[in-house]
């Protein structure tokens, strides 16, 4: 492995530019190959076993392309295949998910607090999240609650909108997240509507989103392992879609805030 080679990074479609921003942020001299897995979005309601069968394929690619890091940039896949893609890459990549991290922030930060996790269904029903969170003994509390609507109404482009503003309301008021001191967005999209929900909120629940914490994680990641691209010439980026459509290309703008350009790259011929 060498700190010239490629950062890797994976979801369902677009919410994993948010995570590949922050890096591309963080640590400019890394190149990223990111896959985008259009042809089977959403994977927060496919079954675990559909999931863990695109996240290998993926992995296939981006170890071809000789990343050096694999970054699950997706809930729902680190919820549902973090373990066994891991297995499988073994020491021919470093792997890291998006929950994690988030769980380690609470740890330092979260003790004694009542959290609310909104996600998609599979990241929900997998109870990683509440595992990982009770297995910290710090009494923290996890109150969570599936929002299957808002990957679909980001995806087309309803944010900032009196629609998106209703659906936000609809989900936050579940009296499931009454009281909660701090909200976990735990999927990759939400960051896009992170000023929406904190609105909601009037700044009385702190609203924590991943994508900063995991690449610190990252960044931590790398040095620990002498992988820190330390500035060499990488090349450029790549983005590969598994299909292509002029929607994804519209609103990768938008998550990754600046334009960019696809490949298609078939998972399955
Ligand atoms: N971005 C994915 C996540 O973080 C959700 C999108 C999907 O359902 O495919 O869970």
């Amino acid at each position: 492995m060498q700190a010239s080679a490629p950062i890797g990074i994976f979801d369902s479609g677009t919410g994993g530019l948010t995570v590949a921003r922050a890096v591309r942020e963080l640590l400019p001299h890394e190149r990223i190959v990111y896959f985008g897995d259009l042809a089977h979005l959403p994977y927060g309601d496919k079954s675990t076993a559909a999931i863990q069968a695109y996240s290998v394929k993926i992995c296939d690619v981006l170890l071809q392309q000789g990343c050096k890091v694999i970054l699950i940039a997706c809930n729902s896949a680190s919820a549902a295949a973090f373990e066994l893609v891991k297995a499988y890459v073994g020491s021919r990549a470093k792997v890291m998910n998006v929950i994690d991290p988030l769980v380690d922030y609470l740890r330092e930060n979260m003790a004694e607090r009542r959290i609310g996790l909104i996600g998609t269904k599979q990241t929900v029903s997998s109870n990683v999240y509440a595992s990982k969170i009770d297995a910290l003994k710090k009494g923290i509390t996890l109150q969570s609650l599936a929002t299957p609507l808002l990957v679909p109404m980001i995806e087309e482009g309803f944010i900032h909108n009196r629609v998106s503003q209703d659906i936000i309301d609809e989900y936050l008021s579940n009296a499931v997240l009454a009281d909660i001191e701090a909200l976990i967005l735990g999927c990759t999209h939400y960051p896009l509507i992170k000023e929406e929900i904190r609105s909601y909120y009037k700044g009385g629940v702190e609203v924590l989103d991943s994508a900063t914490i995991v690449a610190a994680s990252l960044k931590a990641l790398l040095e620990h392992h002498h992988l820190l691209n330390k500035g060499e010439e990488g090349g450029r980026d790549r983005f590969l879609v598994s299909d292509h459509t002029d929607a994804f290309e519209a609103s990768t703008r938008l998550f990754f805030g600046q334009a960019i350009q696809l490949e298609k790259y078939p998972l399955w011929e």
